[in-house]
């Protein structure tokens, strides 16, 4: 009866995303990685080239001998890869054949309004839409995914992602490992069911890593350098990348290259951030294995099986690419994220307000350049949130009044935002007109309604 009723705790009514990733539902290295296929395109034009995609359902096999019913774009988990080109327009037709509504955003990438996924443009099922990509951002590594409001946290998490890979012409005089040795690596994780259906809201007490869609794979390699792109899809997770204490390079972030390869024993890669790394395996003999760890968890991510030499003439400059000028500020705002709470139900929260599309909170000028002020409002919960602009890449000026740590640097669109932290970040609106989004992106969060609405105007 109503009298047994034990009071509901605040931390009870949040929903919470897998975390740890101690306990895996498999034996690690039983698999092989696969690479995601790259897309061809449907229609190449003289000025664009035009893709096509479903959005369907489908039983994949995910934990050896299990099949895991999925939303998948193009019938394969992760998603195929786009590969663009900086100057070269792309034109995305999504096809939903799903039995809900559905929308795609292209995270990272500077696009008009219209083409940018916004929560409640949604393409009901048996339509389709088309998404125009102007790709000229310089060179980097996006993934797009679902951006439904209220149920982005559920479609990404049951597979809705895909790498899109914008190489630049203008990078290639640097000789980076390209090619078959430059592979993108999508992680994320999940939890299982014994059938190997995937558990969405639960105590995810044996949630399990995934590289490119396999459960901690390995993955044969030349002892030569590799570049890897890797992407952090997980819905809420905090990956501490390890090579068991050897150095890599960190050559690019979210937004494109880093002026600079950083020589790194450990990365941190949060939700939605992505990494380029080089790593060079001549240093190892023919046999060796080398295990990508997630301290964090300390749990392994992936093998690399070092199984023949190769000839290799990539190289990694000591000099890359110059980050962009940054233009005086003119305008300082405040952004700060938190959950509400009412008796029974819990709201995500910008600035004390839950997203109202109709809403506009911040009006920018077209050409300025602002700074944003990011605080944690759940700092004495210690709820960690993460902060994600669409339209522009941004600059983290400081964390808590300290430089930027080699995570935070460079061109980035999403940072980790953890309790009794402050960061201020640096961009400038120069392209496109229209209404988009900032969020958490810890999609459980944004899926409450963690999520605000900017309109550049003239
Ligand atoms: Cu990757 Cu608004 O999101
Ligand atoms: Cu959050």
């Amino acid at each position: 009866g109503a009298d047994d009723t034990v009071p509901l705790r605040r931390q009870d009514l949040i929903p919470r995303a897998p975390r740890a990733a101690a306990r895996s539902a498999v034996a690690p290295f039983s698999v092989r990685m696969p690479v995601p296929q790259e897309l061809r395109p449907a229609w190449s034009g003289p000025d664009h080239d035009l893709y096509k995609i479903a959005v369907k359902p489908a039983n994949l096999e995910i934990l050896p001998g299990l099949t895991t019913p999925l939303l998948t774009y193009g019938g394969t988990f992760v998603g195929p890869t786009i590969r663009a080109r900086t100057g070269r327009p792309a034109k995305v037709v999504f096809v939903n054949q799903l039995d809900r509504p559905t929308n795609v955003h292209l995270h990272g990438a500077h696009v008009p309004a219209v083409s940018d996924g916004h929560p409640m443009e949604t393409i009901d099922p048996g339509r389709f839409r088309s998404y125009d990509y102007p790709n000229a951002q310089q060179g980097t590594t996006l993934w797009y995914h679902d951006h439904s409001h209220h149920m982005e946290a559920e479609h990404v998490y049951r597979g809705l992602h895909g790498m899109y890979v914008i190489d630049d012409p203008a990078e290639r005089r640097l000789r980076l490992p390209d090619g078959p040795y430059d592979v993108p690596i999508f992680l994320r994780n999940a939890q299982f069911d014994e059938n190997g259906g995937l558990v969405f809201f639960s105590p995810y007490d044996r949630t399990t890593i995934l590289a490119n869609g396999r459960p901690q794979p390995y993955f044969p390699v030349a002892a030569r350098k590799y570049r890897f792109r890797l992407v952090n899809g997980a819905n809420e997770y905090t990956f501490r990348l390890t090579l068991g204490g050897a150095e890599f390079q960190q050559i690019a972030s979210d937004g494109g290259l880093l002026p600079a390869p950083v020589p790194l024993t450990e990365l941190v890669l949060g939700s939605a951030q992505r990494a380029d790394i080089v790593v060079d395996f001549a240093r190892y003999p023919v046999g060796t294995q080398v295990v990508l760890t997630d301290a964090a968890s300390g749990a392994p991510v992936l093998r690399f099986d070092v199984v023949r030499q190769a000839w290799d003439d990539s190289r990694v400059p000591d000099v890359l690419r110059p980050l962009p000028p940054m233009p005086a500020a003119t305008v300082r705002r405040e952004v700060s994220m938190r959950f509400g709470y009412t008796e029974t139900d819990v709201f995500g929260l910008v600035n004390d307000k839950q997203f109202d599309p109709n809403r506009v909170d911040f009006r920018i000028k077209r050409g300025d350049t602002e700074i944003w002020t990011l605080t944690n409002g759940d700092s004495d919960q210690g709820i960690e949130h993460t902060f994600h602009m669409h339209l522009v890449q941004f600059r983290v000026l400081d964390r808590n009044g300290a430089p930027p740590r080699p995570w935070d640097a460079g061109l980035k669109d999403t940072i980790q935002l953890p309790p009794n932290e402050t960061v201020r970040v640096q961009a400038t609106f120069r392209n496109y007109l229209g209404r988009y989004v900032y969020h958490c992106h810890y999609l459980e969060h944004s899926s409450l309604g963690m999520m605000a609405q900017m309109e550049v105007v003239p």
